[in-house]
């Protein structure tokens, strides 16, 4: 008989239909009830055993996290908490779980803390909370391709290994094949990267959209969807060192294009999951209204996950420019009771708690923040007529912060070779670059959108390490 998908299985319904299902044992109850997953869903189905058609050694077996098949015939339940179950016929033992006395407290089924949990590799993908987030991870990466492919955007893969701080904030891992023990060295003593594999010193990338810029002003509209690797040491719940960004580039578009892609296409990702994973985010949604009655009143949410999301679905965002939050901020209460750690003036960038009243406490709702200063943003933005703020967006999410970064991109060759200058960036190190400004260029925009602080939004996971399979942090790059 051919395995059956348990997901496939509850949703068909069908008394009296035989099969073959395999999975891990969630729980084994009074030798007679087995809790049954195979992670194709987060319900589990329930197995009736008459115990004394089967041996007592096999039965012995059936423990929690051991992998089984059975094969019965679907019943309708006489028990509450699920309208079938399967009538076991025959039961195949896969996989033994048997835990060493260490590994027995682990497996135990009960309530781990999602520290606990970051620390078993084997047992986090096994419980329903991470069974949860990570089937919704897949749903919004399938979502975003599916977003794109609809509105004619291609999928460009931008390179992992590159010469290029696309960021100039020089947060990079250097990628090298050296024997760091015994490193070529120059006449005057620094290392001679022309005996290293590439001929030069490369690092793993930190934005592939210098190199999707190259592909919008070709095929029109890109997008790309990898990895980025940032060495920055901030040990906070917001980063980590290896994400996943998204990052569309589109030819002819102004910032204000880039604002309406930016906000019509969040929305879909959320509609999308509210539509196509609703026993996973009921779930979570539950999960978060437990966790929110544990906090004190003023730190919890406001609303639960699921009307969050509705929330941002159903409601413009709010667009400000840099110098007006300036302003907002000036005048708010935190401001002139001095609650506010770092100073607010404008000049300065805005810090999370700035960010995190003027969309949690201003504005309650995603806000576009644009036109920031030049001084603190890349080299790449395109400049504004006044001279001081160059035409970037920064879209803030209740409960994350900054969830999107993005510009309109100076298109002026001239502008941009001084904005080089200004940066202390080698001409001839982005020669490639400056070429789009030689040959047909064109005003044109884009944006990056972090993944896994979208996973967090839309999970309501408050940490960034619990929403990606396996974190790499500072001082951690475990399994
Ligand atoms: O704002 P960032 O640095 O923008 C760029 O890299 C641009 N090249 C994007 C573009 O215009 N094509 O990063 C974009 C987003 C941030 O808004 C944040 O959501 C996420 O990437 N991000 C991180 N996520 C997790 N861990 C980190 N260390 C992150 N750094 C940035
Ligand atoms: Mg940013």
């Amino acid at each position: 008989m051919a395995r059956l998908r348990i997901s496939e299985v509850l949703k068909a319904q069908k008394i009296g239909e035989k099969v073959t299902l395999k999975g891990w044992v969630r729980a084994f109850r009074s030798n007679r009830f087995i809790q049954l997953n195979d992670g194709s869903c987060l319900q589990n189905i329930q197995a009736v055993v008459d115990f004394e058609q089967f041996d007592e050694a096999l039965l012995k077996q059936i423990t929690t996290g051991a992998a089984i098949g059975i094969s019965g015939q679907i019943v309708a339940s006489q028990g509450k908490g699920q309208s079938i179950e399967v009538e076991v016929a025959a039961i195949e033992i896969i996989g033994e779980a048997a835990p060493d006395e260490v590994q027995k407290t682990v497996m135990q089924p009960k309530k781990h803390s999602l520290e606990f949990l970051r620390e078993q590799a084997h047992l986090r993908f096994r419980t329903n909370t991470f069974g949860a987030v990570f089937r919704i991870r897949h749903g919004i990466a399938f979502a975003i391709h599916q977003y794109f492919n609809d509105k004619g955007f291609y999928y460009l893969h931008s390179p992992i290994i590159t010469g290029s701080d696309a960021e100039g904030a020089g947060e990079m891992f250097h990628v090298t094949n050296f024997d760091l023990a015994a490193l070529p060295k120059n006449e005057d003593g620094s290392v001679d990267f022309s005996q290293d594999f590439f001929g030069k010193p490369v690092n793993l990338t930190v934005s592939g959209q210098l190199e999707a810029e190259l592909g919008a002003l070709a095929l029109g509209q890109v997008y790309t969807f990898g990895p980025t690797f940032r060495a920055e040491n901030s040990n906070t719940s917001r980063h980590l060192a290896e994400f996943w960004m998204i990052e569309p580039e589109v030819a002819f578009n102004d910032l204000q294009d880039n604002m309406d892609l930016t906000e019509d296409f969040l929305k879909y990702i959320c509609r999308y999951i509210i539509d196509n994973y609703a026993e996973d985010l009921a779930f979570l949604h539950d999960r978060d209204q437990q966790e929110q009655k544990a906090k004190p009143e003023q730190e919890r949410n406001e609303f639960g996950l699921i009307d969050k999301l509705a929330f941002v679905i159903n409601n413009p965002f709010e667009r400000i420019t840099y110098t007006k939050a300036i302003e907002i901020l000036q005048n708010s209460k935190p401001y002139k009771k001095k609650k506010f750690k770092y100073p607010v003036a404008w000049g300065t960038d805005l810090q999370s708690e700035h960010e995190r009243y003027l969309v949690e406490k201003e504005f309650k709702k995603p806000v576009i923040i644009t036109d920031y200063p030049a001084s603190f943003k890349a080299f790449y933005m395109r400049q504004n007529d006044d001279g001081k703020t160059v035409a970037a967006m920064d879209v803030l999410f209740p409960g994350i912060g900054e969830i999107v970064g993005g510009s309109q991109r100076e298109e002026r060759l001239d502008v941009l070779k001084k904005k080089c200058q200004d940066f202390h960036i080698d001409e001839k190190e982005i020669w490639w670059y400056l070429d789009t400004r030689r040959f047909g260029t064109v005003p044109h925009a884009g944006f990056g959108l972090g993944f896994e602080r979208m996973v967090m939004f839309i999970t309501g996971m408050g940490n960034i390490r619990d929403v990606i399979p396996f974190p790499r942090t500072p001082q951690n790059a475990e399994f």
